[in-house]
């Protein structure tokens, strides 16, 4: 037995009204034809999955490629039928195939399995997923031989639908299990008679029945894995059960999620146990959260790798950089990619990081901005401390020794080294490096006027009484 499956990802989508492909709007924050691709892939080699690639043909293989899947054209957007027909060279040799649509994403694996399994046992030429739906508007609807029989003699369209059958509640989910050889036999004898004046891949039931083959329907347990997506409110609904599952997965692998319905969790997003995640936390694309961290209210991360026992307090926004065990960031720190802050470290309020290291148990607690930096084990910079990364043309390197002591309101002018141990008085200017273990003064010396104040009040009395 060789198992082929084939996705159906060519269709423009005019009912997103959008410039992007239909496959590659996202739930969860990843392409619903990415998500479509790793079902299969739970089945097959990626050797094994065809891709069928139309409207916006290069964006969609660009996406995917990496996945290593195969691909066919569609060059004119013909219908489903048409679209599977282009995939007839690919499934030369296959004794069956699974047909998938890109833009029904939440399909479970072991849903596809059981859909593979159930096919094979019945030695169907066509099984058909399908679902009782509250509100079937849309939906193609399955016509079963007789009611409760598992023969199926057709589906129609909803744009084909006689007023008789509007009651009808089970749908045709789009996708599909097909012996090959019989598929390939009556594919080509499907015809456009139809509202839309397309190939529809659904009439294949109906040619299957009436050339006597065996053509079922088996319902799916839970109808939310076979919902499609055609408008951007139907996306939306995806989104949020998608969102909601992932949250319900990390809860049950020992993260506590407050207010999980305000959470927004992407699908490739890792936690450790015993993390604390707030209300209203976003944590998107392929960030990974180690095991007893506090993500507080409001802060948002991307891509970033946090350590073990981090706290990252309210209105944090951090993205592609790194933070490592034990360190405490924010409130309302930013952090740019590329950044490092190794174990320990200390980032507080109002403190932007952008392409800087800071070494195990630096400090930068208040309002700093320090761009391109190397901040060295323990150094502590304070309040106000200002790196001037950038000359108009080029961006410079400031580097900040072991121990080193950056006074407050300072400001560093790169390329610049502050050499280890050393000390920067409070408010300076620092335009030249500074050796290991001095102190660098870069701000005029301060005068003191004894009795000044007494002689200006005095003056100021005068000038009144004679107004
Ligand atoms: C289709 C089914 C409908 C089913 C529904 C489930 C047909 C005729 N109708 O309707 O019975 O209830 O899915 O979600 O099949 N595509 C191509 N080439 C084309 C047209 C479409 O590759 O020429 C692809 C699309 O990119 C999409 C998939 O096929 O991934 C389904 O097409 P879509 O237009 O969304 O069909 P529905 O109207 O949803
Ligand atoms: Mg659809």
């Amino acid at each position: 037995m060789s198992l082929a499956i084939v996705i159906l990802a060519a269709g423009k989508g005019t009912r997103l009204k959008s410039k992007r492909p239909k496959v590659l709007h996202r739930i969860g924050g990843k392409a619903m034809l990415l998500h479509v691709i790793d079902q299969a892939r739970q089945l097959v080699d990626p050797a094994d999955i065809c891709v069928i690639v139309g409207h916006e043909a290069e964006a969609v293989r660009a996406a995917v490629a990496p996945q290593g899947v195969q691909f066919a054209e569609q060059a004119q957007q013909r219908g489903t039928g048409h679209a599977l027909q282009q995939a007839l060279p690919f499934l030369a040799g296959y004794t069956n195939v699974l047909v998938l649509s890109g833009d029904v994403p939440l399909l479970g694996a072991e849903t596809l399995e059981a859909l593979r399994d159930f096919h094979l046992c019945e030695q169907a030429a066509m099984t058909i997923l399908t679902a009782e739906l509250e509100n079937p508007f849309g939906y193609g609807r399955i016509i079963r031989r007789e009611p409760h029989a598992p023969e199926v003699a057709g589906i129609v369209e909803q744009k084909d639908l006689p007023a008789g059958q509007a009651a009808l509640r089970e749908i045709n989910s789009g996708i599909y299990a097909f012996a090959a050889p019989a598929l390939a036999a009556q594919i080509g004898r499907l015809q456009a008679n139809n509202a839309q004046g397309e190939l529809y891949l659904t009439d294949m039931a109906g040619l299957l029945a009436a050339a006597g083959q065996r053509v079922l329907a088996l319902p799916v347990r839970s109808p939310v894995e076979v919902l499609g997506a055609n408008t951007i409110a139907e996306l939306m609904t995806l989104d949020a059960a998608l969102r909601k599952q992932t949250a319900e997965r990390h809860m049950a692998a020992g993260v506590t999620i407050f207010q999980p319905h305000t959470v927004v969790i992407d699908a490739e997003v890792e936690i450790g146990a015993d993390t604390v995640i707030e209300p209203f936390v976003q944590l998107l694309g392929q960030t990974r959260i180690g095991p007893d961290t506090t993500v507080r209210s409001y802060s948002v991360l991307e891509d970033m790798t946090v350590g073990a026992d981090v706290v990252i307090r309210q209105g944090c926004i951090l993205q592609q950089s790194e933070i490592r065990a034990g360190s405490r960031i924010g409130p309302y720190a930013h952090m740019r990619p590329e950044s490092l802050v190794e174990e320990g470290v200390h980032v507080g309020n109002f403190v932007e990081l952008k392409k800087t290291h800071m070494g195990p148990g630096a400090k930068a607690n208040h309002l700093a901005y320090l761009g391109d930096a190397d901040i060295g084990v323990g150094a502590n910079v304070g309040a106000g401390t200002i790196v001037c990364n950038y000359d108009g043309v080029d961006k410079h390197r400031t580097v900040i020794g072991e121990g080193a002591f950056i006074g407050s309101d300072s400001v560093l002018v790169a390329p610049l080294t502050v050499g280890v141990g050393a000390y920067v008085a409070a408010a300076s200017c620092v335009t030249e490096d500074v050796p290991d273990g001095a102190l660098a003064v870069g701000r005029a010396r301060q005068v003191n006027k004894e009795g000044w104040a007494a002689k200006r009040r005095a003056r100021l009395l005068h000038r009144g009484k004679d107004g």
